[in-house]
C-alpha cells in the first residue's frame, strides 16, 4: 500500500488535492443530489459500463455500483486518489464491480467507444487542455452514449482579486456555462444539456454531510490536525489559505454549479 502523506508539491492545485488524497475526501458542489442528477442526465443504469473521470477518492464510483448496479471504471491522475479508492471500495464491498486507474484526463488508456457513460465532477476546472480532455471523454464514449460533467461555474463576473485566490490556492480555472457547454458543443456531442444552480454553505454542508460518514470526517479532521503539527507545507498552505479577499464572503452570489452534458451521435 502507498504511503500516507501530508507533504504537498510545490503547484498549488498539487497541494490541494495531496492534502485531500492525505484526508482521505474530495468534493464537488453539489453533493450527492448533483451526482443524481448527472446520473440521471447521462442514463447510467444497470449493466451500463461508465467511466468516472478524475475520481478522487472514490466517492461517486462506489455510489454508482451500488445505487444502479453498474460497472465502473474510476481514473485520476493521482496515484494516492487511486489508492483512497481501492480502499473506500473494498470498504463499501463493491471492489469486483469496479476498477480503478491512474490516468490524465487529457490521455484516456482505452479504445474508442468503450463507455455507455462518462463523467466527471468538479475535475475539468484543474486540468490544463479541457478542450482535449472532453474530446477524450467523446472518443471512448460508444455512439448514442453519454458525456456529462459537473463544474464551478460562474453566475455572474467575479472579482478579479477572488480569481486570484482560488487559483493560488486550489489551481482551478472556473468559468461561467457558456464556456463549459462550448466545450461539449466543441467535440461534437448533440442533444446539449446545461444547467446551473446555486448553492451555499449550509446547503452545501449538508450535501456533503449525506456523502460522507462521520467516521470519514473525523479521520480527515485527525490527519489534518496531525499534519499542521507535523508538517510545515501543511501549515504554509493553512497560512496562504487563511489570506483570503473580502468577496470570500459573498462566494456563493458569484459561483454555484453546473451539470453539463451530451450524446454521442
Ligand atoms: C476537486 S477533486 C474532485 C474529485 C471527485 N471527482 C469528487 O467529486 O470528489 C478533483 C480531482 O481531479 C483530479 N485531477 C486533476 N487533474 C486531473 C487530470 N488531468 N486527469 C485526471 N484527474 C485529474 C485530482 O487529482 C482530484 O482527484
Amino acid at each position: 500500500m502507498e504511503k500516507e502523506t501530508n507533504s504537498p508539491s510545490s503547484h498549488s492545485g498539487d497541494v490541494y488535492f495531496s492534502l485531500q488524497a492525505s484526508w482521505g475526501i474530495t468534493k464537488h458542489l453539489g453533493g450527492l443530489r448533483a451526482t443524481r442528477l448527472l446520473a440521471q442526465r447521462c442514463h447510467i443504469g444497470e449493466d451500463k459500463k461508465v467511466l468516472v473521470v478524475g475520481c478522487g477518492v472514490g466517492t461517486t464510483a462506489c455510489y454508482l455500483v451500488k445505487e444502479y448496479r453498474c460497472r465502473v471504471v474510476g481514473t485520476d491522475i493521482s496515484e494516492s486518489m487511486i489508492e483512497r479508492s481501492r480502499q473506500r471500495a473494498r470498504r463499501e464491498g463493491v471492489a469486483d464491480m469496479v476498477d480503478f486507474r491512474v490516468a490524465d484526463a487529457q490521455a484516456l488508456p482505452f479504445e474508442d467507444g468503450m463507455f455507455d457513460a462518462v463523467i466527471c465532477e468538479s475535475v475539468l476546472a484543474f486540468v490544463g487542455d479541457r478542450q482535449k480532455a472532453v474530446n477524450e471523454f467523446t472518443r471512448v464514449t460508444r455512439s448514442g452514449g453519454y458525456v456529462g460533467f459537473n463544474e464551478v461555474t460562474w453566475l455572474k463576473p467575479p472579482p478579479l482579486k477572488l480569481v486570484a485566490y482560488l487559483t493560488r490556492i486550489m489551481g482551478a480555472d472556473f468559468l461561467m456555462a457558456d464556456g463549459w457547454k462550448g466545450l461539449l458543443e466543441q467535440s461534437g456531442l448533440g442533444e446539449i444539456s446545461a444547467e446551473s444552480f446555486r448553492t451555499n454553505v449550509l446547503r452545501q454542508w449538508s450535501e456533503e454531510v449525506s456523502q460522507f460518514e462521520t467516521a470519514d470526517f473525523m479521520r480527515a479532521w485527525g490527519r489534518y490536525a496531525a499534519g499542521l503539527l507535523k508538517d510545515p507545507a501543511v501549515r504554509k498552505f493553512t497560512v496562504d489559505a487563511l489570506s483570503f479577499p473580502k468577496s470570500i464572503f459573498s462566494l456563493f452570489s458569484y459561483f454555484g454549479y453546473g451539470i453539463y452534458s451530451g450524446m454521442k451521435g
